[in-house]
């Protein structure tokens, strides 16, 4: 059974450290870095979760920040198996409703240019790109900042 729940810290953290890992595009987050991020009262970690053999395996995550009317997306995968189905518009539109409910009017993200696949994603959420950072990554690719108004 798939649910949607936030991520408090815990032996999770290595299954979302292991979705960064496989994606790849994601921010590299460490197990620490999940637990601070889980521990600040300014943000927020979605999972969603299958429950397998009574055991949660999370498929995806997704992280926000946020402070009076700005909210940043600051990391967001699912797990390569899952992709294409639907399940990271799912967890998109949780996170987005719950930033709504705290009184978010301004969403913001970065992601590469080379990331084709995830740009198409915030492009049906009607996200737009507002400044480019050029050659921001190791790699050289710019960096797109997209912005969505609640
Ligand atoms: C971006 C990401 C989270 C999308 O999650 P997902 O569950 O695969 O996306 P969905 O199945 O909900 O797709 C929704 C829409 O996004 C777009 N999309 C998603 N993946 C796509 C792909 N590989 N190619 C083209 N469009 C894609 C499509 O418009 C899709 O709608 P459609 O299936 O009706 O055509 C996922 O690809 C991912 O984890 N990528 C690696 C990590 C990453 O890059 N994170 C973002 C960092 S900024």
């Amino acid at each position: 059974m798939r649910e949607i729940s936030i991520f408090s810290g815990g032996i999770l953290a290595e299954n979302l450290v292991g979705i960064c890992r496989q994606t790849k595009t994601a921010a590299p987050w460490t197990g620490k870095d999940f637990q601070t991020e889980a521990g600040q009262k300014t943000s927020r970690i979605f999972i969603l979760t299958d429950k397998k053999d009574n055991q949660k395996i999370p498929l995806a995550f997704c992280a926000c920040r946020f402070v009076f009317e700005s909210a940043e997306i600051t990391n967001f995968a699912v797990s390569p198996l899952y992709q294409r189905k639907n399940f990271g518009t799912e967890l998109f539109n949780h996170t987005l409703n719950f930033l709504r409910n705290q009184g978010v009017k301004e969403v913001t993200l970065e992601v590469s240019s080379a990331n084709i696949s995830a740009q198409k994603f915030y492009e049906k959420f009607k996200f737009t790109c507002v400044s480019v950072r050029k050659k921001f990554y190791n790699m050289g690719e710019d960096a797109l900042l997209l912005k969505l108004n609640l």
